[in-house]
Order: C-alpha cells, then sequence, then structure tokens
C-alpha cells in the first residue's frame, strides 16, 4: 500500500515570511526530488504560534508544520532534515 504522504505545511505569516519562511518555499530548488514527490508541501497563513513568547532558539520564525507537529526556527538545512526524518518514519 501506498505511504500516505507527509502533510507539511510552511508558514506564510508576516513573521514566518521575512525570517525565512519565503527561502523555504523555494524547496524545490534545494529538497530532493524524491522527498517532494512524498510530502505535500502548501504554504498556510500565520500558525499562531509567533504570538506566544519565544523560549529558545528553536522556539522563533520560520515555523513549519509537518504532519501537525509545528518546528520553529526551520532553515533550508533543518527543513531538508526535518523532512528527510518524516519521510522515513
Ligand atoms: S507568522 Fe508564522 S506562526 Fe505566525
Amino acid at each position: 500500500m501506498q505511504k500516505k504522504k507527509v502533510d507539511v505545511k510552511i508558514c506564510v505569516g508576516t513573521a514566518c515570511f521575512v525570517q525565512g519562511g519565503a527561502d523555504l518555499l523555494l524547496y524545490n530548488d534545494f529538497l530532493d526530488p524524491e522527498i517532494v514527490e512524498r510530502c505535500e508541501i502548501e504554504g498556510s497563513s500565520c500558525l499562531d504560534v509567533c504570538k506566544h513568547v519565544a523560549a529558545g532558539e528553536n522556539d522563533k520564525p520560520p515555523y513549519v508544520s509537518i504532519d501537525g507537529k509545528v518546528y520553529g526556527n526551520v532553515t533550508q538545512d533543518r527543513f531538508i532534515k526535518l523532512l528527510s526524518e518524516a519521510v522515513n518514519a
């Protein structure tokens, strides 16, 4: 049976967009096509996490939701790592 695609939402709300979300939208340029193929990637309006107090290094924009779990401070490198893990889970 075909595995369900990983549900990925890149936040493109203002805070995330200006702090790196825009770079993540270029995912076709830096993600392995095989990973892209196994994900359902879309832009999302504010995921509503930016309004809460930032606590640590990984708790700042840009945010990405992967199968419902929200990750912060997602650089292109971190995005590659998170999605590689998600598709192989
Ligand atoms: S703008 Fe991304 S969580 Fe609010």
